[in-house]
Order: structure tokens, then C-alpha cells, then sequence
């Protein structure tokens, strides 16, 4: 029996339910929040889209994490979204309050649960979500890389006029200012990005990646991104319900990779039934190094300003 649950009802939260649902990998997939009715009418609404799409697992809302007891692995989605102009740090001190209610709450019912954050900041309210649970730091990972290499992807397969579905892209670092699109590691139809992209124009398309979660959010007015963000997230449990290894770009716990340790950071990294499975280490270029370096540090900074919340 294996059982998800999502926290928080919101667009990221429902749409990664339904997106968990649809792949008919888990017996029961929990959204939870904290508006009454909420949850219970997504998830009714969902469950009877089941004999169209031809799919079976049953998704349970509710407002009780008693509800939730026994998951294997919940994506924590609850906690503010950015208005227009706002930065995800801007986010810092009245998420940790959420996340740290909920993962106390989690934790109650499901000690054994892998957890995967997507609330902003996301390298901060990931690293809060290890030390408040009090799991293996492997059990407690954030979702960004996935989301954010995706976007790269995106804009390249647009800039190079070519199949999305040929182009890889890798984005490392922190989910915010210190993002690390890693050119050198993408491949558009297995030729060198350089080798396609001209460098100014792979610079722009780095910069539109690191800006691209604000993109989104001034174009919406309200609410940020969510169709991306949580297939981005769906991917994640999917890799670690099913045990498959899948590589993918994930803000985990780093112990001397890179030359840097203790630190919540976006780097590549094996996912399974245990968590991260292994970080694993590539080759990148010395700049490249250097950026992520420096994003361990921005990262670091701003988990300090969080012991002062
Ligand atoms: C984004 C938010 C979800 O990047 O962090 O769209």
C-alpha cells in the first residue's frame, strides 16, 4: 500500500495531486489544508474524472492530519505564494511558521515519511523541514532543479528552434538569485549547447531562467507557477515511490560535494525508496563550480537569518 500525501490545497498542491493521480502509481494520494471543504471538494471532483482517464487511485482531502497517517512521502506545499515584485526571500519569516507547524504535525502521523518541499525560500524552508522533522537529512529533500531545468529547457528548445523532447538542460544552485543554469551540461539533439546557441544568447537564456518563477508571477498578477512546478514535484515522488534511481537535478543535503557541506543545495542526485539515494558529483566547468560554491554561501547566509526568526 503506498500512500502520498500533498499539504496544501492551493494550485501547486491540487494540480500535483491530480498530476499523482492520474499516474496511478500510489493506492491513495491525501490533500490536505487548512480552508474547510477545500481539499474534500477537489478530491471529489478528481476521484470522478477516475472511469474517464481510466486511473485508480483515490485521493482523500481532508483538514485532519490524522487523515495523513502512514504516507510514504509528502510534498509540502503550504505557505505563501510571491505577489509582483516580491523576491522568495521576502517569503522567509511567515513560511517558516507554516512549514514548521505542518512538518510538526507530519510528523505525528508519519515518522517515517520522505519529504519533499517545494514551499519558498526553498533552500531555507528545506533545510527547516530537516530540523524540525528531525529525519535523515536523505528523507528530507526540496523540489527546484527539476523545475527550473525544465524552464531552461524550454527557453533553449525555443531559442534553437528545436524539439523540446532534444534538448537536456541542467540547472544546479540555490532556487532563488544564486541559480546555476549549467550550460555545459546541456545537449540539444546530443550536440554541445555551445555548439548550437551562440554565447550571448546562451547568456540571456540563463539569465531568463533565473528570473523565470518572477516571470511567471507578473504575468499572473496573482498566485505564481504551477503547472511546471508540480510536474516537476509528481516526477520527484514518482522516482522514490517506484524505487527507479532516476537521476534529477534536487536541492539535497551536501557533504563535500563540490567542495561544499552542510548546506541544502540544487545539485544532481539518484532518488529511490530511500530519499536521495547518492548526490551524484559532475564535471563542470571552473566558473560553474564557482557559482555554485557561491550559492552555498548565499544559501547559508539566509538559513542564519532564519535562526534569528
Ligand atoms: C517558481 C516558484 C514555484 O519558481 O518557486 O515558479
Amino acid at each position: 500500500m503506498s500512500k502520498v500525501t500533498v499539504v496544501g490545497a492551493g494550485k501547486y498542491g491540487s494540480t500535483t495531486v491530480q498530476r499523482l493521480a492520474e499516474a496511478d502509481i500510489a493506492d491513495e494520494v491525501v490533500m490536505t489544508d487548512i480552508v474547510e471543504g477545500l481539499p474534500q471538494g477537489l478530491a471529489l471532483d478528481m476521484n470522478q474524472s477516475r472511469p474517464v482517464l481510466g486511473y485508480r487511485t483515490l485521493v482523500t482531502g481532508t483538514n485532519d492530519y490524522s487523515d495523513t497517517a502512514g504516507s510514504d512521502v509528502v510534498v509540502i506545499t503550504a505557505g505563501l505564494p510571491r505577489k509582483p515584485g516580491m523576491s522568495r526571500m521576502d517569503l522567509l519569516g511567515v513560511n517558516a511558521g507554516i512549514v514548521t507547524d505542518v512538518v510538526n504535525q507530519l510528523m505525528e502521523h508519519s515518522p517515517q515519511a520522505t519529504l519533499v518541499v517545494v514551499t519558498n525560500p526553498l533552500d531555507q524552508m528545506t533545510t527547516l523541514a530537516a530540523e524540525v522533522s528531525g529525519l535523515p537529512r536523505s528523507k528530507v529533500m526540496g523540489q527546484a532543479g527539476m523545475l527550473d531545468s525544465a524552464r531552461f529547457a524550454h527557453f533553449i528548445s525555443e531559442a534553437a528552434d528545436v524539439d523540446i523532447l532534444e534538448v537536456e538542460a541542467v540547472t544546479l544552485g540555490s532556487h532563488g538569485d544564486t541559480m546555476v543554469p549549467v550550460p555545459s551540461l546541456c545537449k540539444v539533439g546530443g550536440k554541445l549547447l555551445s555548439d548550437v546557441l551562440d554565447a550571448a544568447t546562451i547568456d540571456e537564456l540563463v539569465d531568463r531562467t533565473r528570473k523565470g518563477g518572477a516571470e511567471i508571477v507578473g504575468l499572473l498578477k496573482t498566485g505564481s507557477a504551477y503547472y511546471a512546478p508540480s510536474a516537476a514535484a509528481a516526477k520527484m515522488v514518482e522516482a522514490i515511490l517506484t524505487d527507479s534511481g532516476a537521476t534529477m537535478p534536487v536541492c539535497a543535503w551536501t557533504e563535500g560535494q563540490y567542495g561544499i557541506e552542510g548546506v541544502y543545495l540544487g545539485v544532481l542526485a539518484k532518488l529511490n525508496a530511500s530519499g536521495i539515494g547518492e548526490i551524484v558529483e559532475v564535471d563542470l566547468t571552473d566558473s560553474e563550480t564557482a557559482a555554485l560554491r557561491e550559492a552555498a554561501v548565499a544559501v547559508k547566509e539566509k538559513v542564519e537569518d532564519l535562526k534569528q526568526i
